[in-house]
């Protein structure tokens, strides 16, 4: 049974690792999907859904500005008649040490992660206010909890703010009487695809993520393995139910149960 065959849903970096698996569950709900991402590769994507016989449209562009947010959110009410559901996942890793790191490279983080975060939703809740209803699922990180483990102060900041900017909007749209829009992030710990797999710098030179899990992540995570992209997946189409209706404001975190809080 397909669960959200009347949702319209708007999906930032939808061409990464982490992206396409969340487009390909909303798909098989049966949703219709708008995606977006700055990548050429964004067509690939769309093309998949496509050969699935998913109903999807794609709007490159790139979340540092306000102007193809618009365009994105607009899409997604001219071709679905509304936007219902939007997951920010357009990010940045970026990671490098803070007194040797170029400001604009640690600026650019902040700016995709959370500034991006903030242009997407700014340009979908007008659309969502105006009815009454919506799902925002904000991809954050457990680097939005915790500190990590050095080489990451712009991608925990921006992450951190990425949680915050979640938890507070949850509670202006409470205020406001908006209780049909609930907003919530899902914290990743180390996954299986994009940036977890990645070259990264670290202290003993530059590392995929996959090496970086064996050394230094997989006796710290109680399943011991890394998360699959299927399994943040999961989460966001299980936020954007009817049976979530209550949650808001929530950081879900998904990583195996490495940071319990
Ligand atoms: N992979 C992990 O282990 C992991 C862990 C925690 C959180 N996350 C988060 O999950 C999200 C997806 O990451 P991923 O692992 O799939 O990495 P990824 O690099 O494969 O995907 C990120 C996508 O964002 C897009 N993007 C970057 N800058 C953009 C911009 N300015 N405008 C529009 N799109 C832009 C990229 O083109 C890319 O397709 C990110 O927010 C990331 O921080 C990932």
């Amino acid at each position: 049974m397909k669960r959200l065959g009347d949702r319209t849903v708007v999906i930032t970096g939808a061409a990464g690792g982490i992206g396409r698996a969340i487009a390909r569950a909303f798909a098989a709900e049966g949703a219709s999907l708008v995606l977006g991402d700055l990548a050429p590769t964004l067509v690939d994507a769309r093309d998949e859904i496509h050969r699935g016989g998913g109903c999807v449209v794609a709007v490159q562009g790139d979340v540092t500005r306000s102007e193809d947010m618009a365009a994105l959110a607009a899409c997604a009410v001219d071709e679905g008649g509304a936007l219902d559901v939007l997951v920010t996942c357009a990010g940045l890793g970026g990671s490098g040490l803070l007194a040797e790191q170029d400001e604009a490279d640690w600026m650019r983080v902040v700016d995709v992660n959370l500034g991006g975060t903030y242009r997407a939703i700014r340009a979908a809740l007008p659309h969502m206010m105006a009815r009454g209803s919506g799902r925002i699922v904000t991809i954050a990180s457990v680097l939005g909890k915790m500190g990590g483990y050095g080489f990451v102060t712009a991608y925990a900041a921006s992450k951190h703010g990425v949680i915050g900017l979640t938890r507070a909007l949850a509670t202006e749209l409470g205020s406001q009487g908006f209780r049909g829009i609930t907003v919530n992030a899902i914290c990743p710990g180390y996954v299986r695809a994009g940036m977890g797999v990645a070259m990264q710098s670290t202290k003993a030179g530059p590392m995929s993520g996959i090496e970086i899990f064996e050394r230094y992540y997989r006796r710290q995570v109680p399943l011991r393995r890394m998360i699959e992209p299927e399994e943040i997946a999961h989460a966001a189409v299980f936020l954007a139910l009817p049976e979530s209706a209550g949650i808001t404001g929530q950081a879900v975190n998904v990583d195996g149960g490495f940071f319990m809080s």
